[in-house]
């Protein structure tokens, strides 16, 4: 099964830049030609960056603060990044060097890289269209406004229901946050990569982008700015990759499978450059991840609240679910942060409570107004505060979200869906789809639920999970080459997944050693990003850079 959708474009490299860089672009697609029956050297060859063909662009960014800065870059635009590609509208990358910062020079030839994916919904990720750093996603508070106990982040359905994502936007108390533009702005390198996602289909109706094809593609543009050390600006080594929701996920797993030899042959095919794929450092926000055990996490979480219309869903299904999260959770054996001891469905709930949920409520109130905090705690009587902390339990938590997002099961639904048309609808099951197939399970529970009792899974399947899933990189196979820096945040208030996802996430590279920078945003929806600016200067102290 090998057909390439390759939709040849004319947009390859800068065009639209200076004559450079029109010449590079003839360069890079007369390698890509002879990459294709050529070798490894060949291959990267063709995948040299060429240092002069890019354009000079110039931007104002409002930083975390709110204070606007005149930023001055050198931008290279749709740099296709493997001599194979299938589709290279989506295997491409963005390249955004500061040169002048408020009217002062900078040399950013050893900051940190920003590495920043656009992915939403597991969709494809394009950033070959963009006009600057940022891709479509410009900053500049055009978010709506986001009431505290109303969260107002973008749902996955409004995140993702265009064909494809291209968007690094997030959402901070009602305004738009581009991480891409923060960082350029802070002196870093900013690379933006596109990647294939789920939707993605060619003539004889064959899904090309479905998994591994994201993190592979991600892997790829990683190589290739390590491939091009000393040629690309910035420091490779330090590479702080970046995502929100699906590319949450895809940032935890680029960063806990560094080097994984499990990749190789799907990096080989689409002819990656031969290079380390290690990154520094992960950022996730709210990542959908640790895909085969979300149901019954989600069960064990949300399990009792009801949907947004009030229904109650099928509380067998829940329960079994949840029993099953039980028996997971046990099998991980993880010990919770700060010496907690090892997490199991008994405690999580006080475990999250006592290291995320009060704390996170603390923070929020102590930082209020006095008349503020006052109409907040009249509005919310489950929380009690004693003028320095917040107490509250784990049933008045969840009666305060509210209606949960998701029905049971919330990932891999029986029966399968049907319609394609709807590409929300069987989000995972989608992203597990195979040749023509645009749906198939990925759990054994949901495939018997739908085709009897000696259903076996797709041979293909158990692999997959793997090359998914950062957990299997952290706690089934600790994988050397994995970062070891990690930020990982979570609004409360967000029911697209479990609360646990992204805490089993933190806790298994804390028990491996790493470095785990963790908090949730308190009453907080999906696709929040509340302290960019920490986020921005933890870069610098994780990565010891000093602007010259
Ligand atoms: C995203 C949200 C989801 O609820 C999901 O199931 C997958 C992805 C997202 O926003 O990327």
């Amino acid at each position: 099964m090998k057909h390439r959708a390759v939709k040849r474009r004319s947009v390859v490299v800068g065009i639209g830049a200076t004559a450079g860089a029109a010449a590079v672009g003839g360069i890079t697609l007369t390698a890509q030609a002879g990459g294709r029956t050529g070798g490894a050297s060949s291959a990267s060859d063709a995948l040299v960056f060429d240092e002069d063909g890019y354009t000079t662009l110039t931007t104002t960014v409002t930083d975390a603060a709110g204070d606007g800065h005149e930023v001055t870059y050198r931008f290279w635009k749709a740099i296709t990044y493997v001599t194979e590609p299938v589709d290279e509208k989506y295997q491409s990358l963005n390249i955004s060097v500061p040169v002048r910062i408020d009217g002062k020079a900078v040399d950013a030839t050893g900051a940190p890289i920003l590495f920043a994916n656009s992915v939403g919904g597991y969709m494809p990720a394009s950033v070959a269209d963009a006009t600057g750093v940022g891709g479509g996603a410009m900053g500049g508070g055009t978010g709506g406004s986001a009431a505290p106990s109303a969260p107002a982040a973008p749902s996955a359905s409004s995140s993702s229901s265009d064909t494809e994502s291209g968007s690094s936007a997030q959402l901070s108390g009602g305004k738009m946050v581009s991480l891409p533009q923060l960082g350029l702005a802070a002196g870093y390198v900013v690379v933006e990569p596109g990647a294939r996602g789920r939707t993605l289909k060619n003539s004889e109706g064959e899904y090309y982008g479905t998994a591994p094809a994201a993190v592979v593609d991600l892997k790829a543009a990683v190589r290739y700015l390590r491939a091009n050390k000393g040629r690309v600006p910035g420091d490779v080594d330090r590479i702080f990759s970046t995502g929100t929701s699906a590319g949450g996920a895809l940032s935890a797993l680029l960063g806990a499978s560094g080097d994984s030899p499990i990749y190789d042959k799907y990096l080989k095919e689409i002819g990656a450059a031969d290079a380390s794929d290690a990154i520094f450092a992960t950022g996730a926000w709210c990542p959908i991840t640790d895909l085969e055990h979300a149901d019954g996490a989600y069960e064990w979480c949300w399990g009792t609240n009801k949907l947004s219309t009030g229904k109650q869903v099928d509380q067998t299904v829940s329960r079994e679910l949840r029993s099953q999260f039980a028996e997971y959770q046990a099998g991980r054996k993880l010990r919770g942060l700060g010496g907690y001891g090892t997490l199991t469905a008994r405690n999580y709930d006080e475990y999250l409570l006592t290291t995320y949920l009060r704390p996170s409520a603390t923070t929020y109130l102590a930082a209020l107004s006095e008349t503020d905090r006052k109409t907040y705690l009249a509005k919310n009587t489950f929380l009690r505060w004693d003028g320095e902390k917040a107490t509250f339990t784990w049933t008045g938590f969840l009666t305060h979200v509210g209606a949960r997002k998701k029905d049971a099961p919330a990932f891999d639904l029986f029966p399968l869906p049907t319609d394609t048309s709807d590409t929300m609808t069987g989000d995972i099951n989608n992203e597990f789809g195979l040749g023509t197939a645009p749906f198939r399970h990925f759990t054994l529970y949901s495939l018997r639920k739908d085709r009897g009792n000696s259903a076996r899974p797709a041979s293909d399947i158990p692999e997959k999970l793997r090359l998914m899933n950062p957990m299997y990189h952290l706690v089934d196979k600790p994988n050397p080459g994995r970062t070891r820096h990690w930020w990982i945040r979570l609004g409360t208030a967000d029911s697209d997944t479990s609360l646990t996802v992204s805490a089993n996430l933190a806790a298994a590279a804390d028990q491996l050693g790493d470095d785990v920078n963790h908090l949730y945003y308190w009453d907080a929806g999906h696709g929040a990003n509340e302290d960019a600016g920490d986020f921005i200067a933890w870069i610098a102290k994780t990565s010891g850079y000093k602007a010259a």
